[in-house]
């Protein structure tokens, strides 16, 4: 398994650092054996999985219930977890004892955090001195979608392009592990990453980035029907999953299924 100083020297190194999300027991555990370099549980969860609107409905519990099952899937293998909606807003107290609980109870290896503010900064390194590592994200921060305005790319002038590389100077200096950049302009990324002693992963941020994350269920396709330009797919799971069930159920209909094979007999004749 990488930890975070070996996620550190994949930079110093050069080499490109993979990550994806993965949500619960076979997920994790398909993606550990692919050959992940790290899994995110992300609260993207609420939309790819539970059938939220958005990641705002996501709680604690459903990360934690979700964290555990991919934890259990993946015992090799840098899990990441994402610090749902308001579970750190409320107040410092507040933000550590939901970060204990999360880190305890899940068996993840770092929390994640959105966004750069006075009271993020303080937490990163309440959590770090605690023996919580932290990886932050900055750019298109979801959790922040009414805040921002929707989901567009963020950081494409000058002013809010300094603003972004000021925000991941202060987080690495507050002790965060790593920096999740999300749908930036390549050039912006690439600048961040030269910038930061710490591992940048980009989505969306260009091929500069020191590693790049996806949704698992961006890249196989698999209940997703619209999907942003900066993702690639790699598998049609809506397709064939679709073609798998249909004939299951025809064989069902039309008694092909079960077959002897399938089938249990009596130690009788007859
Ligand atoms: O929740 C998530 O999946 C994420 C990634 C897209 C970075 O935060
Ligand atoms: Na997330």
């Amino acid at each position: 398994m990488k930890n975070s100083i070996q996620l550190q020297n994949m930079k110093t190194e050069g080499e490109k650092i993979s990550m994806l999300t993965a949500y619960d027991y076979p997920s994790a555990k398909i993606a550990e054996e692919a050959g992940i370099d790290m899994i995110l549980v992300g609260d993207s969860l609420g939309m790819v999985v539970l059938g939220y609107e958005s990641t705002i409905q996501v709680s604690l519990d459903d990360m934690i219930h979700h964290g555990k099952a991919v934890a259990k899937g993946a015992r090799d293998t840098f899990i990441v977890i994402d610090m749902p909606f308001m579970s750190y807003h409320i107040s410092l107290e507040d933000s550590l004892t939901n970060a204990k609980k999360m880190f305890q109870e899940t068996n993840a290896h770092a929390l994640k955090v959105e966004g750069a503010s006075e009271e993020i900064l303080t937490l990163i390194s309440r959590l770090k001195s605690g023996g919580i590592p932290v990886i932050a994200h900055l750019g298109l921060t979801p959790q922040s979608v009414n805040v921002l305005g929707g989901y567009r790319v963020q950081g494409k002038d000058k002013e809010t392009a300094q603003q972004l590389i000021n925000d991941a100077k202060a987080l690495e200096r507050s002790g965060a592990i790593g920096l999740v950049i999300e749908c930036v302009p390549k050039q912006l990324a690439k600048l961040v990453t030269k910038e930061l002693t710490i591992p940048t992963i980009g989505i969306g941020a260009g091929v500069e980035c020191d590693g790049q994350v996806l949704v698992l269920h961006d890249v196989l396709q698999y209940g997703i029907d619209r999907l942003p330009k900066f993702v690639k797919t790699y598998d049609d799971a809506n397709s064939s999953f679709t073609e798998a069930i249909k004939t299951y159920v025809k064989e069902v209909k039309d008694g092909t299924f079960p077959a002897e094979n399938h089938s249990f007999t009596m130690n009788i004749d007859n």
